[in-house]
Parts: structure tokens; C-alpha cells; sequence
């Protein structure tokens, strides 16, 4: 693709039920602003899009638990989340709302639009109903069991655990949300987006050649999802908040919340549009999303990608007038300290509350989270490594650096920068300036190819080797000493050193926004930019400095253990919670001595563990049941290493019928216990039994 005119930029609209955490920042949020800083320090035109989600069953649910109404919830929390993007310098150009009057609209044009067209499937179908509470259950109203990793706690639209997408009826012992009651089937009228004809059209063949260039995530989920065959899916639902379907004989139904959310991209633009000061003002939205010089990226998380490379897409190209995602950077997820990052049982650290206990510390725990977001793998934040990139990187580095030259430019030339006489010839000081010019430029170079391919952590090592190129050059050079008998030559070394400073203020706007400008008006030049970052000369001599001060402090132990103490009180809480509101599967029906007597379960031992490529989850296991040996697939990659299980005695359900996962036969299933705090443990048995032994 030629040189996009301009970027269309959204991150995914976060679901108006919550606060934000790190997982949202470091997973979604925080790669966009990256990116977009880094187009806009070019001089590119950008706009960057988000806003609330404030359709769905989640806001629902979380307005039942509240005893508030839906609209209530999302008015609360619409502004939490736009100011604690804000306070972490996410720049967005334009928040929206998809309660606004601009996307109902938008959302129900588009529709009738398709509708008009002819696109949707008119079908009666048997939905879930929950008889006591008198309401269909769709989405997130209905859990039940995935029927394909079987994750207890699947949703009826998805299961977040492999990220299978679902409909309602495949959950196996569903459950309504509402009222833990088991569902009934009741007939009801849908509009179904008919995905497997379009998957055959010849334009969606086409748009899915993008892949390609994409993430290997991404690629890897969308390819088994295409292979196994796309099914039509249900564009409204029976539902009271959301946008109503615009046509007739729709009563009581809503546009499916993946319908209208993404429209809200849309929407969001348009509005941003009609209110934006900036230059921006007079271009025009078919600009933006009706041109194929725009370039449309999509920054999501890992459970949104289907939605946004699939179906978002085949909405797109049925309207006909809009242009198609150019890419989608989706990311992992982030866990925290060992565990799954949860909303609802607390485990997270929240933006807002992060803030009250380290005031103005946003670029620091910015920094970490790029140096660990989830790019390729679900990666993990832990305070202590927290401390140590900060303590380590941020402070003994680049905030090193900057201190020793100013304080030392100061000092020598009363905050000026130096004006050369006469250049070095000193061949030992010679070669250390030649070989930090090496670091700097080789640093630059594969910083703006990480920025450009969206590798933000690469990027991100890549300006704190700028730093450590600058620590170098002063370590071997000495200039604190060598003032004494060298003066002239020192001028060359804390010139060049005090044009690192430049670039690395330069280089750090994208990742560390604050700390840019902070350092820009420290070096006394607020106009610095990014295409200075290439030339050898920034800072002119004489030019005056500003004043400086410590750009980041040292995380001490204290603050660290406070933050401990607390996961550890949560967890205490959440461990300490009555039984009944563990998540527990509910008790399945009695079965009788007989139905018992078909299982076979023995006793074997784990021979021979690996992980099977491409499946996160599973772990290929070759178990040895005296008799025979088995080769048996179980989901627990997750809760042990290969390593650890080897010489292991396990239950195994033995004449479970085999099965093929992933193109490799399981010949029988292993005894787990989980609690829902995501651990997982083996039934072990004594060791000393024979192999083969029955269990009963
Ligand atoms: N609200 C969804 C979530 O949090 C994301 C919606 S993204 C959009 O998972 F495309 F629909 F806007
Ligand atoms: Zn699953």
C-alpha cells in the first residue's frame, strides 16, 4: 500500500461499567495513544477515536447488582473513564457515547441501510428465556459451559478463556445470569447477518488477503475461525436497552451491542467533526471513512478480534461505502501477580487509584507497561518488576543521564551550551564519541522501524538505548575529570551529550508525554521535534537551558509492599468469600450407581508432557496406565509447566471415547479440581499405587 493520506485511529470502546485498569491501558489504550503520538510527531493527519460502550448486557447486569438503571450506570461511569484516560495522557481526539442521539441515529441508518438492502435473514428462532425473571437471555445474560475448552464460566455470546465466539444455545448446562435458573427455549424474530455467504463472497476473499500483513494472533485466530466455517449471526436481540431496530415488527428488540458499538466509531467521528477547534474542522467525514487514502487501524484486545477483522468488516463492505480496516493491532491480556485480572473480584490496580498513591508517577507506570505489554503472549505485571524497571531503567538510565549532563552543563558553563573551538583529536576520546554516535543512530533507526511496524515494546528498549549509549559515552570519557586537564575537549563531549538529551525528548514523546515536555522545557527548547530527531545538531551553541530538576524518583520498598499488602488483603477477601458466591458450577442432577459404574477411572503416570503449538491451553501429555500408554490432551498449560508434571500420577477417565483436538487423538481425560480463582489441581493419588489401578 502507497504512503496513507491520513489515519483513522480507534481504540475499542471500553464497556461503561467500571473503572479502567492496567489491563485496559497497557492492552489497548496505551499502544494506540503510543501510535498515534508517534503520526502525529510526523506531522500525519490523524484522528483517534474512542467512547464509551454504554449498550450490552454487561451494563444491565452491572445496573441489576447496583439496584440503578442502566443510563444511571453508564452516566457514572462515562466520566471516570474519560478522565482516567486522561489523566494518563491517552490523547484521544474524540470520546463518544453510543447512548448519544448522533449514533442512534448512525447506528439505526446503518441498519436499515443493510435491512434496505436486503442483506439480513428474517428468522424465527428458539431463544433462552428466563421464566422467572421474564426475559430473553441473551449475550452475557446466559453462562454456561465452552463446549470447546471447557471454561465453566463461558458466556452465551463468548468464552474469554479461548476466545471462542458463541451463540447462546451451544453452551453446554446453561445458566441464566439473572437468576441461576436453568433456561427455557421460547421462539422469537432475528435479523441474522448471513456470515457464511458473505465469507464466499469474492470481496471478503479478497479483504481477507490483509491478514497477511497482520499479527500472528490475530492471523492464527481468524484462519481457524474461517476454516471451521462462519455462521449466520443475529444482528438484534430481545432486549429493552440498546438501539432499537429500526423497522417494523421489531418491538422490544434492540440492535445487537457488537452492531451498534462499532458504529460508534463512526459516530464518534462524526460528532469529534461537528465540534472540533482543530484543523481537522473543515475536512469532511467521507475523508475519513469513505476514502481508500485513509488508513483505518483498529487497536483492540484480544477477545474484540473477531469482531473487528470479521464482523465489523462484513458490515462494512455489505453498506458498501466504506472503507475496510487497513490493520488490526490486537494485544494479549495482561495478568497481575500470577492471576487473571478481574473486574468483579477486585484483582486490579485501578487507574484512579494508582494515581492517589503515586501522585504524577503516569509516564512511570506508562513505561513498565510497555516495556511488558502483551504484544505476542499474555504477559504479567507484578509490583516488584515494576519497581525494578523504574528503579533500574527509567531512573539509573535515562533520568541519570539527563541529571549528570545538566547538572554538569551547569556547573562547567552556567547552563549554556558550550561553544567548540578547537575539535578533539584525542584518539582514545575519538573512538568513545564514534562509538556512542554507532549506539545512538542504530538506536534511532530501529526505534522508527519498531514505531512504524507497531512493535512498541521493541520501540520502547530501543530510546532507552539512546540513553544508555549517552551513560557510556560519559562513563568512558570522564568529563568530570578531565574538565581539569582538558577543558576544551570537554565542551565536544557535553555538546554531544546535551544533543542526546535533545533527541531523547524528542524521542520520548510518543511513550512518555509528560516527561517530553517536561524535559523539552528543561532543555529550553519547546519546539524541538520529531524531525530534529535525525539531525546531529539540535540545541545551538549558547542556547540557554532551562532549569532542571530530578525527572523521576526512586520507587522505594515501602511503596511497594503497601501495594502487596492490599492484592493480599483482596485475595484474603475473595478466599474468605461464602461458598455460594465462588462461582461454583451448580450441582448436576443425580445419576444412580449404575451411571457411576460407567466410568472407568485409573491411575497413571504422566510419562512424557509438551505443549502443543499454537494451543495456549493444552499440554499433550503421554500418561502411562501400566496396561498401555495413552496420549491424552488436557487444558492445563496454563496451571503447570511441561517439567512439572512429568513422574506425576494422575486419574484418568479411561475409556472416555477418544477425541480429536487440534488434529491430535485424546485418548482419555484427567481428574482436575479448579476453584474459580483460576488454579487448578491435580487429584493426585498415593505414590506407591500400581499403575492401571481402578479408582472408585
Ligand atoms: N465494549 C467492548 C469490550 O469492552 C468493546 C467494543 S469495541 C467496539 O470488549 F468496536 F465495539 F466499539
Ligand atoms: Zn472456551
Amino acid at each position: 500500500m502507497t504512503e496513507p493520506k491520513r489515519y483513522l485511529v480507534t481504540a475499542a470502546l471500553p464497556y461503561a461499567n467500571g473503572p479502567v485498569h492496567i489491563g485496559h491501558l497497557a492492552g489497548c489504550y496505551l499502544p494506540a495513544d503510543i501510535y498515534v503520538r508517534y503520526l502525529k510527531a510526523q506531522g500525519k493527519e490523524v484522528i483517534f477515536i474512542c467512547g464509551s460502550d454504554e449498550h450490552g448486557v454487561p451494563i444491565t447486569i452491572k445496573a441489576k447488582k447496583e439496584g440503578i438503571t442502566p443510563q444511571q450506570v453508564v452516566d457514572k461511569y462515562d466520566g471516570i473513564m474519560k478522565n482516567a484516560f486522561k489523566d494518563f495522557g491517552i490523547d484521544f481526539s474524540f470520546y463518544g457515547r453510543t447512548s448519544s442521539k448522533t449514533h442512534h441515529d448512525t447506528a439505526q441508518e446503518f441498519f436499515r441501510n443493510l435491512y434496505d438492502k436486503g442483506i439480513f435473514k428474517e428468522e424465527i428462532t428458539n431463544q433462552y428465556y428466563d421464566v422467572e425473571a421474564n426475559q430473553f437471555l441473551a449475550d452475557r445474560y446466559i453462562t454456561g459451559t465452552c463446549p470447546r475448552c471447557g471454561n465453566n464460566n463461558a458466556y452465551g455470546d463468548q468464552c474469554e478463556k479461548c476466545g471462542t465466539t458463541l451463540s447462546p444455545t451451544d453452551l453446554i448446562n446453561p445458566k441464566s445470569a439473572l437468576s441461576g435458573a436453568t433456561p427455557v427455549l421460547k421462539e422469537t424474530k432475528n435479523w441474522f447477518l448471513p456470515m457464511d455467504t458473505i465469507q464466499q463472497s469474492a470481496q471478503f476473499q479478497e479483504y481477507i488477503k490483509r491478514f497477511d500483513a497482520w499479527k500472528s494472533n490475530i492471523k492464527g485466530q481468524c484462519s481457524s475461525w474461517l476454516t471451521e466455517g462462519l455462521q449466520p449471526r443475529a444482528m438484534t436481540r430481545d432486549l429493552d436497552w440498546g438501539v432499537p431496530v429500526p423497522v417494523e415488527g421489531a418491538d422490544g428488540k434492540v440492535l445487537y451491542v457488537w452492531f451498534d458499538a462499532p458504529i460508534g466509531y463512526i459516530s464518534a467521528t462524526k460528532e469529534f467533526l461537528l465540534t472540533s477547534h482543530s484543523a481537522l474542522r473543515t475536512s469532511h467525514f467521507e475523508d475519513w471513512w469513505q476514502n481508500e487514502d485513509t488508513a483505518l487501524i483498529h487497536f483492540i484486545g484480544k477477545d474484540n478480534i473477531v469482531f473487528h477483522a470479521i464482523i465489523f468488516p462484513m458490515m462494512l463492505m455489505t453498506h458498501g461505502k466504506y472503507i475496510l480496516p487497513t490493520n488490526v493491532p490486537a494485544n494479549e491480556f495482561l495478568n497481575l501477580e500470577g492471576d487473571k485480572i478481574s473486574t468483579s473480584r477486585n484483582w486490579a490496580v485501578w487507574l484512579h487509584e494508582y494515581l492517589i498513591d503515586f501522585p504524577n508517577r503516569q509516564d512511570e507506570l506508562r513505561y513498565v507497561l510497555t516495556s511488558i505489554a502483551p504484544e505476542t503472549k499474555d504477559s504479567e505485571f507484578t509490583w516488584k518488576d515494576y519497581q525494578t524497571r523504574i528503579n533500574s531503567e527509567l531512573v539509573s538510565i535515562f533520568g541519570n543521564f539527563i541529571n549528570r549532563v545538566l547538572v554538569l552543563s551547569d556547573k562547567f558553563y552556567e547552563g549554556k551550551i558550550p561553544v567548540i573551538n578547537t575539535p578533539l583529536t584525542d584518539e582514545k576520546l575519538l573512538t568513545c564519541r564514534q562509538v556512542c554516535f554507532d549506539g545512538v543512530a542504530q538506536s534511532l533507526h530501529a526505534m522508527r522501524e519498531d514505531l512504524d511496524a507497531v512493535k512498541l515494546r521493541d520501540a520502547q528498549a530501543e530510546f532507552i538505548n539512546i540513553a544508555r549509549a549517552g551513560n557510556k559515552y560519559l562513563a568512558d570519557t570522564e568529563p568530570w575529570k578531565l574538565i581539569k586537564s582538558d577543558a576544551e575537549s570537554v565542551k565536544q563531549i557535553m555538546f554531544d551529550a546535551l544533543q542526546i538529551c535533545a533527541k531523547l525528548a524528542i524521542a520520548a514523546t510518543p511513550f512518555l508525554p509528560h516527561t517530553a515536555n517536561k524535559l523539552k522545557a528543561m532543555l529550553g527548547d519547546e519546539n524541538m521535534n520529531w524531525n530534529d530527531l535525525f539531525n546531529e545538531i539540535i540545541l545551538l551553541e549558547n542556547h540557554q537551558l532551562g532549569k532542571h530538576e530530578i525527572l523521576y524518583k526512586q520507587v522505594e520498598d515501602e511503596e511497594i509492599q503497601k501495594q502487596l499488602n492490599r492484592l493480599e488483603e483482596i485475595k484474603k477477601a475473595i478466599e474468605e468469600q461464602p461458598l455460594k458466591t465462588h462461582n461454583l458450577a451448580e450441582l448436576k442432577p443425580d445419576i444412580n450407581y449404575e451411571d457411576f459404574e460407567k466410568l472407568d477411572l485409573r491411575v497413571g503416570k504422566v510419562l512424557e508432557a509438551e505443549k502443543v503449538p499454537k494451543a495456549d491451553k493444552l499440554l499433550k501429555l503421554t500418561v502411562d496406565l501400566g496396561f498401555e500408554k495413552r496420549t491424552i490432551l488436557s487444558g492445563i498449560a496454563e496451571y503447570y509447566k511441561p517439567e512439572e508434571l512429568v513422574g506425576k500420577l494422575v486419574t484418568v477417565v479411561a475409556n472416555l471415547a477418544p477425541r480429536k483436538i487440534r488434529g491430535i487423538e485424546s485418548q482419555g481425560m484427567l481428574l482436575m479440581a479448579g476453584n474459580d480463582f483460576g488454579k487448578l489441581y491435580n487429584v493426585s493419588t498415593e505414590k506407591d499405587i500400581e499403575l492401571g489401578s481402578v479408582v472408585k
